[in-house]
C-alpha cells in the first residue's frame, strides 16, 4: 500500500496527547469549579445537554445531577472510561459518555442539544473553524453553547502553564492553529460567524475557575508533570534537551506565586478564563 498526501496520519497527535497522561488527576482539583459554572447554566430536568471534551465529567456529572440528559464525548478513550466509571457509581443513568472528536461529530444529529458546554475541551481540537460548524450544527436553534476557553499571555495559571511548556516543546507542524486562539474573542466571533451565528449573538466574559489541592503547590506541580499532557511533553522535550533542570524551577517559581494558601501548605490557584456564550 502506498500513501499519499490525503492520507491521515496514521497516529492522531491530538488523541496521542490527551491519553498520554490522566487528565482525572488534574480533573479532581477542579470539582468545585465545575459544580460551580454547571449551577449557572440553568439545567433542568430532561434539558438535552452535550459537553464536548469532557474529560471524566468535572462539568458533566453536575449536569446530570441536576437533571440533565447528558451525553459526554470526549477523544481519549481513557477518560471515556473513567467517566462511565463515575456515572455508574453516581448511579446517574442520564449520563453517557462515548469517545468523538469535537471537529468531526458526525455521529450525532443535526440539532439534537438544547445546551452545548464545552469547558478547557474543544479548545483543545484541531481545525477550529469545524468545531465552531460542528457544534453549531448539534444545537438546536433556539439553543447555547457554553465555551470555557484559557486566554493568551493571561498571568494566571493555566495559561502560564501553557506558556512556558511550548517554550520547551519542539515547534508544532506546519498549519498547526494553537488552542490559546480560543481565547481571543476576534477569532471566537470570526469562527462562529463561519457557521452562521451574527456576531451579536456571541458574548464573551472572563470568569474564574479555582484549582483547590490538599497537598503543597510542589505536588499539584508533581501531578502535572505525571498526568498533564501538554506539561509531559514540554518534560519530555526539555530531558531531551538538558533543559529539565530550568524547566522544573520556571513552574515551581509560577505554582507557589500564583497558590493563595499563606502557609502553602495546602494549594489554591485562581485561573482566569474567556466564557464564552453563543445563542444559536
Ligand atoms: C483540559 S481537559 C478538560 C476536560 C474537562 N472538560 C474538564 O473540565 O475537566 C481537555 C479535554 O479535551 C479533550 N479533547 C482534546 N481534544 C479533543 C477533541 N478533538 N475532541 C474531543 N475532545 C478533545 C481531552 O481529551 C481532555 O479530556
Amino acid at each position: 500500500m502506498t500513501t499519499t498526501d490525503q492520507d491521515p496520519p496514521a497516529v492522531n497527535a491530538n488523541k496521542a496527547l490527551w491519553e498520554k497522561g490522566d487528565f482525572t488527576r488534574i480533573a479532581e482539583t477542579m470539582r468545585d469549579s465545575g459544580e460551580a459554572l454547571v449551577a449557572t447554566l440553568g439545567i433542568t430536568d430532561g434539558l438535552k445537554v452535550l459537553d464536548l471534551g469532557c474529560g471524566d465529567g468535572t462539568t458533566a456529572v453536575p449536569a446530570a445531577t441536576l437533571g440533565g440528559d447528558v451525553l459526554g464525548v470526549d477523544i481519549a478513550a481513557n477518560l471515556v472510561a473513567a467517566g462511565n466509571a463515575r456515572a455508574q457509581s453516581l448511579g446517574l443513568t442520564n449520563l453517557t459518555f462515548q469517545e468523538g472528536d469535537a471537529s468531526d461529530l458526525r455521529d450525532l444529529d443535526d440539532d439534537a442539544f438544547d445546551l452545548v458546554v464545552s469547558i478547557f475541551g474543544a479548545m483543545f481540537a484541531p481545525r477550529p473553524f469545524d468545531v465552531a460548524k460542528e457544534v453549531v450544527r448539534v444545537t438546536r436553534p433556539g439553543g447555547r453553547i457554553v465555551m470555557g476557553n484559557w486566554i493568551p499571555g493571561d498571568p494566571t495559571l493555566v495559561a502560564q502553564i501553557l506558556k512556558i511548556s511550548s517554550a520547551y516543546s519542539p515547534p508544532p507542524p506546519e498549519g498547526f492553529v494553537s488552542p490559546m486562539t480560543w481565547g481571543v474573542e476576534e477569532n471566537v466571533v470570526e469562527r462562529f460567524a463561519a457557521a452562521g451565528v451574527p456576531a451579536e449573538n456571541v458574548s464573551c466574559e472572563p470568569d474564574t475557575y479555582v484549582f483547590t489541592f490538599p497537598h503543597p503547590p510542589s505536588e499539584l506541580l508533581a501531578a502535572f508533570r505525571a498526568y498533564y499532557g501538554p506539561t509531559m511533553n514540554a518534560y519530555d522535550a526539555a530531558t531531551a534537551d538538558g533543559r529539565v533542570d530550568e524547566l522544573q524551577a520556571e513552574l515551581e517559581d509560577l505554582f507557589d506565586q500564583k497558590n493563595t494558601v499563606p502557609d502553602g501548605q495546602t494549594t489554591s490557584i485562581p485561573a482566569t478564563f474567556m466564557r464564552v456564550t453563543v445563542a444559536v
